[in-house]
């Protein structure tokens, strides 16, 4: 079974991915890794994210067994990572690891921004997971204090925006739900209940194929 999970950033869908990943005994793949390590390779390397040309470089070189989630968390390399998101090349030579995770044997779950229309238009399970950008922000500020980073609300909820337009904008791979796509809203939700929601979603359709 293929689960995938899209939705914008603070939205939530990362948690429920794993959630749903350590419930099924499924691996877990956060596929904005991917685009964080190559936008922090640019960066790193003084370039800049926007420039096809060495954004398309980092993304054949990325070497995935050096990917350290946590080193790749700020917002810094969130925003690059939605810029070289935007790079078609980018998004090429990043996309035979990702259907490749996704055709583990046994299933997956995969969470992103084009899961379900792009890399597993297969996938058994789709969820969209949205948010309000006030309640997303509000996420981000909280996250933000709790590390210790300097955080403004204003500046994380214009970010978040910019971010969200950025993705939906672009001409390759434009963030959208799936036809398919079963929506889940988290704005007024914690997390046990998201959880609890996503669950119902995947057994429902687990139900569906006499498996329930
Ligand atoms: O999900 P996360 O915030 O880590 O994603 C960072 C950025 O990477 C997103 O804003 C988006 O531009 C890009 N991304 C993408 N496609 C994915 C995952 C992430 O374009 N499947």
């Amino acid at each position: 079974m293929i689960i995938a999970i899209d939705g914008p950033a603070a939205s939530g869908k990362g948690t429920l991915a794993k959630r749903l990943a350590a419930h099924y005994g499924l691996p877990h793949l956060d596929t904005g890794l991917l685009y964080r390590a190559v936008g922090k390779a640019v960066l790193d390397q003084g370039g800049e994210p926007a420039d096809p040309v060495a954004a398309a470089a980092a993304a054949q070189m990325l070497d995935l067994a050096q990917i350290d989630e946590m080193a790749l968390k700020a917002d810094l390399y969130g925003n690059a990572a939605s810029v070289v998101g935007a790079i078609p090349a980018v998004r090429e030579a990043l996309l035979a690891f990702q259907r490749r995770f996704a055709a583990t044997p046994g299933g997956a779950v995969l969470d992103g921004r084009d899961i379900g229309t792009v890399i597993a238009p297969e996938a058994e399970v789709k969820i969209f997971v949205t948010a309000s950008p006030e309640a997303r922000a509000d996420r981000r500020l909280k996250e933000l204090v709790g590390r210790g980073e300097p955080a403004d609300a204003a500046t994380v909820l214009a970010d978040i925006r910019k971010r969200d337009a950025r993705d939906a904008e672009r001409t390759v791979a434009p963030f959208r739900p799936a036809d398919d796509a079963h929506l889940l809203d988290t704005t007024h939700l914690a997390i046990e209940p998201a959880v609890r929601a996503a669950l119902d979603i995947v057994e429902a359709f687990r139900a569906g194929r006499g498996r329930g």
